[in-house]
């Protein structure tokens, strides 16, 4: 017997009890290395007819292949065995099985809203594109027309990310292109119309980002629902009939719409659209401000690559807390992100 003849056996043991994967199988391999007549058993028999100045340091080798042997023997039970156990669970999931508990919780009124909106004008053939949460200036601003330094910017108080910065699914304009948290979901109608050709209708739903002291009016993080239509010949009536038949849909067929002008770089003639409604609590009819919009300016089709004489569109964007509040009658936006349950049980 060699040492090199141990060296093997042991390579072999932990080949075969890494393989085992049942206590069947663990036993009989287990008994091909330390059975009676295992490789084991009888190469420790051998040590009886090493010559006698071997004896110790064979018999010390022996001792330690035997040791590992073992270690390695005692691992694959443990393994199979807890194969074994796993094996008695059954799969992970049985769909089948009624649920163990009652699912409580609805859906976030935050949440409600969206859905509502973005099924209003699903139906008049709207597809949600998500806006990204990560931009940069030139998409939120610049490609918007509204120019460096020019005070309407001071109206988005803007978070801006370090420089150095670089997001693959929303990659900047350029390399002094600087990323920002997306203050308006505005950013959306530039990404879209950058890779799609009118007709484009569209909606954006997402979340917007500003440097603003928390009150009951104000978040810093809140969200907006943009709207977008380009094709051929898009007119102002095409634009008013839309948003009227959304607020319809939204608030009853009595609700009342009005185009107030306002300004929006992005837009030409651009709106506030205010609404009255019967029913509708303290905000019962008297006008209040709903969403910006307006037809999309020139200047925007020319940025991606419309051409503002053969195409026209309009654009709007409303906040959903807003949104949210006037539906719902709560008067403090913070309410929505409190989660507390009294409030959601209420709106469920
Ligand atoms: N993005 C504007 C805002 O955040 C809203 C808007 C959208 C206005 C589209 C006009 C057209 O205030």
């Amino acid at each position: 017997m060699l040492p090199e003849d141990l060296d093997h056996i042991l390579k072999e043991a932990q080949n075969g009890f890494a393989r085992v994967s049942s206590r069947p199988e663990w036993e009989v391999f287990k008994a091909t290395v330390m059975g009676p007549k295992g490789r084991l058993t009888v190469a420790s028999k051998g040590l009886a007819d090493v010559p006698k100045v071997e004896k110790p340091a064979i018999g010390k080798k022996l001792n330690e292949i035997k040791k590992a042997v073992e270690a390695c023997s005692d691992e694959a039970l443990k393994r199979v065995e807890s194969l074994a156990a796993l094996a008695t669970l059954g799969s992970a999931i049985d769909p089948t099985l009624p649920s163990p508990v009652i699912i409580t919780g609805s859906r976030h009124p935050i949440s409600q809203v969206f859905d509502r909106v973005v099924d209003i004008f699903a139906r008049a053939g709207f597809t949600v594109r998500l806006p990204t949460e990560l931009e940069t200036e030139w998409y939120c601003f610049d490609a918007l027309n509204s120019p460096a330094n020019h005070p309407s910017r001071d109206m988005q108080d803007t978070y801006y990310m370090p420089f150095g910065l670089s997001v693959g699914s929303a990659p900047a304009h350029d390399e002094k292109d600087r990323y920002l948290l997306g203050t308006q979901t505005s950013t959306a109608q530039i990404r879209t119309m950058l890779k799609e050709k009118p007709p484009v209708r569209i909606l954006a739903p997402g979340r917007c980002f500003r440097r603003d002291d928390a009150d009951a009016g104000h978040s810093s993080n809140f969200h907006q629902i943009e709207g977008l239509y380009v094709d051929r010949d898009v007119s102002l009536r095409d634009f008013k009939s839309c948003l009227d038949y959304f607020i319809r849909e939204l608030f009853g067929p009595q609700a009342k719409t009005r185009l107030r002008p306002s300004y929006f770089s992005f837009v030409e003639p651009g709106f506030e659209l205010d609404v009255m409604t019967p029913n509708l609590g303290r905000l019962s009819n008297r006008w209040f401000e709903l969403m910006g919009c307006g037809m999309v300016h020139p200047a925007v089709l020319e940025n991606v690559g419309i051409d503002p004489d053969g195409f026209s569109g309009y654009a709007f964007g409303m906040g959903v807390e807003r949104i949210a509040m006037i539906l719902q009658g709560v008067d403090d936006i913070r309410y929505y992100y409190q989660n507390d349950t009294r409030l959601l049980k209420q709106l469920a």
